[in-house]
């Protein structure tokens, strides 16, 4: 049998509502399915906006065997671009962030201008033609103060995201947010476990005492998957609507990316750990409480939202089971840290749950590459947003695979 059609066997037999298989999370070869047939054809959060402040600022990052630069142009604009070089292929920008009038290549010094084109290239002939050197384009869009990319050559459909993350982020003013601090770290599980963990809160109060204190993680008053369906939960997203800010539950028609506007426990207004502000209100927000307006977009980012700062959450596959996770946090650009914002007392409470998740992830990770572990049942009650997520891959990645046995076979 021909590999895709092992793999199609293997998604056939896949049960809602149970974990996944042990070689989705282990096999180097489902490892690359998901490279190939997901991460290379879905948009992907890439950058928060904000990385790249002015001309020629530039993020890189690397996407399976793909390296990526994502640069600000002398217009303003941001374009992602293949960071490989158009003459023998050297890698171009090899640190993580920076700023830079030109793109340079390192080894033979071509250079590009921040548009992708090339501008420079030393001694080679009177027929060679630079315009046909440009950089490799990749699709790039931004929404919410977020960058996103996509592989493909037709990239899906961006615009119903974009409408909707817009206009649900639009008060907490992303064009007008620095960045306060990031964090990167890498997880020793599959980036499936990072996001089923990020999907529940069945885990919270065993887990994270510093979260626990602003999160609610009552599935009665939020909704296991967040929906908001208690008398307690309409209520916040009533007053948070009636003072114009977008907050109702939204979920896309592929379930590939949700918005919707949680409160906080009690008063609290921010996650710090007395639950009070950590930076100054948002110019935009018409009050403090509003709680976290939450957005995740499948397969690698979740955001909080809320009005005092953002945080961004990037989600990175390594390898089967590697997983980077990048936090970034802003704040209002105006803001000083020392004056108007504490540092630690920003990050403290998510710096402090993203290593409780780390552990929880890796020790999951540990349980299922054993031989003896076999697909356990999600709760009903807790686990529907995993359910969800779950759900999602499977036939995000069934499609893809079909799709491409059907391009095969007309070839
Ligand atoms: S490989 Fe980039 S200039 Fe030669
Ligand atoms: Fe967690």
């Amino acid at each position: 049998m021909a590999p895709q059609n092992d793999l199609i066997s293997l998604l056939n037999t896949q049960r809602s509502g149970w974990s996944l298989a042990r070689p989705f999370y282990t096999d180097p070869k489902l490892h690359q399915a998901d490279l190939t047939h997901i991460w290379y054809k879905e948009w992907l959060f890439a950058a928060s906006a904000a990385e790249l402040p002015k001309a020629g600022s530039y993020v890189t990052l690397q996407l399976g065997t793909y390296p990526v630069v994502i640069v600000r142009g002398n217009d303003g604009q941001l374009r992602a671009f293949h960071n490989s070089c158009r003459h023998r292929g050297s890698r171009i920008c090899s640190k993580p962030s920076g700023q830079s009038a030109k793109l340079v290549c390192p080894y033979h010094q071509w250079t590009y201008e921040t548009d992708g084109r090339l501008l420079w290239a030393r001694d080679m002939g009177p027929d060679f033609v630079a315009a046909n050197h440009g950089l490799k384009p990749i699709h790039c869009d931004v929404t919410a103060g977020m960058v996103f990319i996509c592989l493909a050559e037709t990239a899906p459909d961006f615009a119903p995201v974009k409408a909707a993350a817009d206009r649900y982020a639009a008060p907490h003013r992303l064009d007008d947010l620095k960045v306060a601090h990031q964090s990167r770290i890498i997880e020793n599980g599959n980036w499936k476990l990072v996001l089923e963990n990020n999907r529940e809160c069945y885990h919270c109060a065993g887990s994270h005492p510093s979260l626990c204190r602003t999160f609610n993680d009552d599935p009665d008053l939020v909704g296991a998957d967040d929906s908001l369906s208690s008398p307690e939960g309409a209520a916040h997203v009533n007053r948070c609507e009636a003072a114009g800010l977008p907050s109702r539950y939204l979920i896309s028609e592929t379930e590939q990316w949700r918005l919707v506007r949680i409160p906080f426990v009690g008063d609290a207004v921010s996650y710090t750990m007395d639950g009070k502000a950590a930076a100054p209100m948002i110019p935009g927000m018409p009050f403090a409480n509003a709680g976290s307006l939450l957005f995740f977009h499948y397969p690698n980012t979740w955001n909080h939202f809320l009005s005092d700062h953002v945080l961004n959450f990037r989600v990175l596959p390594v390898s089967a089971t590697e997983t980077e996770v990048v936090t970034t946090w802003l704040v209002h650009k105006d803001a000083v840290e020392g004056r108007d914002y504490d540092l630690t007392r920003l990050t403290e409470v998510w710096e402090a749950t993203n290593d409780e998740d780390r552990r929880v992830v890796e020790e999951n990770q540990i349980g299922i590459s054993s031989p003896a572990y076999e697909p356990g049942p999600y709760s009903p009650k807790q686990e529907t947003g995993v359910i969800q997520f779950v759900d999602w891959y499977v036939q995000c990645l069934t499609r893809a695979v079909q799709a491409g046995q059907t391009a095969m076979a007309a070839e």
